[in-house]
């Protein structure tokens, strides 16, 4: 079986994958290297002993996608490519919205070309807004609050459509919750560019030195102790997700959404004393505002990823927290 996968060479997409090539697909990645590093390619080849093709390009150059499926018999593709921070699309909504839909319409486009009609899709939990009640379950009402969840939010309708167009696709739509971690082997992780915006890459770097201290965004949240709390969910299992949505929609027909999230919230504080308690380190630490936006909790209800595509997150917060500084500290 040879899967097409967008955007392979990203944080997800690399650890995804070292799993598709351990399971002996055949994987061709599209990536345009806009939030990614060649170099991820040899180190995704030493971790599984297996080559795979890289065509670097723009999923929203239609020739260079077609290309790909006039070349090859792709069997399903798992859609990583994207923009992906909430913060830079308030700032450049045009940049979200066009990277985003362009690429995807694209890639259906030419799917639908050359009836390839099987596709993982990467949407979030932030398509679900403020929930109403926790945990989340996938027929929740759906909001966004930003251009970047918006996008997702479009994409999943573009999806939705599709298949009331054709019963023919068969579409896995993945709502990630919290993706933090690492692989064991510290070659591939997590590479945010600049400040990081998020938590898990945010603790590591103060706790590197690289970050003076971290700030924590709000002590008087509805939450057992007043921080914000997530499901956090390592990218090992999340990538494990992602097999078990191929092979479901290489078996089956139809469109759904399944959230890929561990089922557990976990507090900003208790992230914090867990990594250091861990990894034996201390993190500078200090209560500032509310980050406008943020939602109290949010966490998933996961028996429909188990109880259909038969995935369950195994890893806890604790290997989290030890592989996310275990790649920081090998990749100085
Ligand atoms: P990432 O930025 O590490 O990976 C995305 C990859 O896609 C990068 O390698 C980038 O170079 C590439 N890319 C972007 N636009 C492209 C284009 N037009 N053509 C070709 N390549 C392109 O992000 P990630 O954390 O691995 O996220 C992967 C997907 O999962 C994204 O769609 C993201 O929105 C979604 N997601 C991520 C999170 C998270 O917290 N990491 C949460 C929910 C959903
Ligand atoms: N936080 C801090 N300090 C920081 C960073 C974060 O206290 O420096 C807190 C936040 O206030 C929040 C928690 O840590 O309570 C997690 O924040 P993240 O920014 O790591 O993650 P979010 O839940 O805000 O957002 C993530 C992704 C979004 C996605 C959303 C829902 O970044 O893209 O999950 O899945 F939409």
């Amino acid at each position: 079986m040879k899967i097409l996968v967008t955007g392979g060479l990203g944080y997800i997409g690399s650890h995804t994958v070292v799993e598709l090539l351990n399971d002996n697909y055949e994987v061709i990645v599209i990536d345009n290297l806009s939030n990614s590093k060649e170099s991820v390619k040899d180190n995704i080849e030493k971790i599984t002993n297996k080559e795979f093709e890289l065509v670097i390009g723009d999923v929203c150059n239609k020739d260079i996608v077609e290309d790909i499926f006039k070349n090859n018999k792709i069997d399903a593709v798992i859609h990583f490519a994207g923009y992906k921070a909430v913060g830079e699309s308030v700032a450049k909504p045009l940049m979200y919205y066009h990277n985003n839909l362009f690429s995807t319409i694209n890639l259906l486009e030419v799917m639908e070309k050359y009836e390839c009609r099987r596709i993982v899709f990467s949407s979030s939990a932030t398509v679900y807004g403020k929930p109403e009640s926790l945990p989340i379950k996938e027929d929740f009402k759906l909001s966004t609050t930003n251009p970047y969840g918006t996008t997702k939010l479009m994409i999943e309708d573009i999806l939705r459509d599709l298949y009331v167009s054709n019963n023919d696709w068969s579409i896995a739509i993945l709502r990630y919750f919290n993706p933090v971690g690492a692989h064991k082997s510290g070659l591939i992780g997590e590479d945010p560019n600049g400040i990081p915006n998020n938590l898990m890459p945010y603790i590591v770097k103060v706790a590197n030195k690289e970050l003076e201290c971290l700030s924590i965004f709000g002590d008087d949240y509805d939450t057992k102790d007043g921080t914000g709390v997530r499901d956090y969910i390592h990218v090992v299992d999340l990538s494990l997700g992602h097999i078990k949505a191929i092979e479901y929609v290489l078996k089956n027909k139809g469109v759904d959404e399944y959230n890929l999230g561990t089922g557990k919230g976990y507090s900003v504080l208790e992230m914090v004393k867990t990594f250091e308690k861990v990894n034996n380190v201390n993190v500078n630490k200090k209560i500032v505002e509310r980050r406008p936006g943020d939602i109290d909790a949010c966490y998933a209800d996961s028996r429909k990823a188990k109880e259909i595509l038969g995935f369950e997150a195994k890893k806890g917060i604790e290997e989290m927290c030890l592989d996310s500084y275990n790649y920081v500290k090998k990749n100085l």
